[in-house]
């Protein structure tokens, strides 16, 4: 009978839970000894299902860590100026330590307009341009929080990413470019991959970790993987059956890699844990405590 190798699973639900419960500690701390109730602006615009699904989980996950979450809730008819308008009063309203618009937004809006008038300090997504240029000079300030949370994952695993050959497969500006810089300042010698690469299989074969941000079920085959290579799934592909699959073969991949993701209970979990990690870390950061 096969075996499931010892440690094979990174358990991002529990690891997550770890993180939710440190920042839960901190948080009363920072209400009892100084006074600071950390505050996280969450901004709905319109009716996409999916959005819907994800505001309702940051805001009780907000609720579960002591974390003060203000929703707003606008329709899908929205116009552009007054997304503006709230963004601004969130931008001045010192209770809102974080703020995230959540996407996409209605065509009428443009999204880059909107990230770009987010206060650097308040976001928590970590995807103002000004963020992501801290993060490229390797001094960052907010980080995105799926390749935050994955960094968290790796640092579960005890495998320093110092000399490691990473490969990244997706180029977004929500995972793949700052999860390529992330490893980068860890040392990693980083290769991203996309649509148009050549040969994507040889590039998996040569990776000790990588990570599959495609968006596409199962399109990385077990036997692309390096023996022993750390396997992260970002990826959540509803199936016709409406079974949630990653963009990894995980049963091939699981006889190859040293650790690797699930999907669902990997990379997800961490996604919401280092949103709340951020607003901490924004709001201790604005009444200057770091
Ligand atoms: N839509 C899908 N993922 C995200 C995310 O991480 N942040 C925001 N703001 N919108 C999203």
């Amino acid at each position: 009978m096969e075996r499931v190798k010892t440690g094979l699973i990174i358990d991002g639900k529990k690891i997550s839970a770890e993180v939710r419960a440190e920042l839960k500690n901190e948080v009363v701390y920072l209400i009892e000894n100084k006074g600071i109730t950390p505050g996280l602006a969450v901004v709905l615009v319109g009716e996409n299902p999916a959005s819907k699904v994800y505001v309702r989980n940051k805001t009780k996950a907000c609720e579960e860590a002591g974390i003060r979450s203000f929703q707003h809730t606008l329709p899908e008819e929205t116009t552009e100026a007054e997304l503006v308008s709230l963004v601004e009063k969130l931008n001045n309203s010192p209770e809102v330590h974080g703020i995230l618009v959540q996407l996409p937004l209605p065509a009428q809006i443009d999204d880059e307009k909107i990230l770009e008038l987010i206060s650097p300090k308040k976001d928590v997504d970590g995807f103002h341009p000004y963020n992501m240029g801290r993060l490229m000079v390797g001094n960052p300030l907010l980080q995105p929080c799926t390749p935050f949370g994955i960094m968290r994952l790796l640092e579960s695993t005890g495998i320093d990413p110092s000399g490691k050959e990473a490969v990244v497969i997706g180029r977004s500006n929500i995972v793949g470019k700052p999860m390529a810089m992330m490893l980068l300042r860890r040392n990693a010698t980083v290769t991203i991959c996309h649509s148009k690469t050549k040969d994507l299989a040889e590039k998996v074969r040569s990776a000790d970790i990588v990570v599959a941000a495609i968006g596409r079920a199962n399109f990385v085959k077990g036997d692309w993987i390096k023996e022993g290579a750390v396997v992260i799934d970002v990826g959540m592909n509803k199936l016709p059956d409406g079974k949630l699959t990653g963009d990894v073969d995980f049963e091939g991949a699981s006889l190859k890699a040293s650790h690797i993701t699930p999907v669902p209970g990997g990379v997800g979990p961490m996604t919401i844990a280092m949103l709340l990690k951020n607003t901490v870390e924004a709001a201790k950061k604005a009444a200057g405590l770091i």
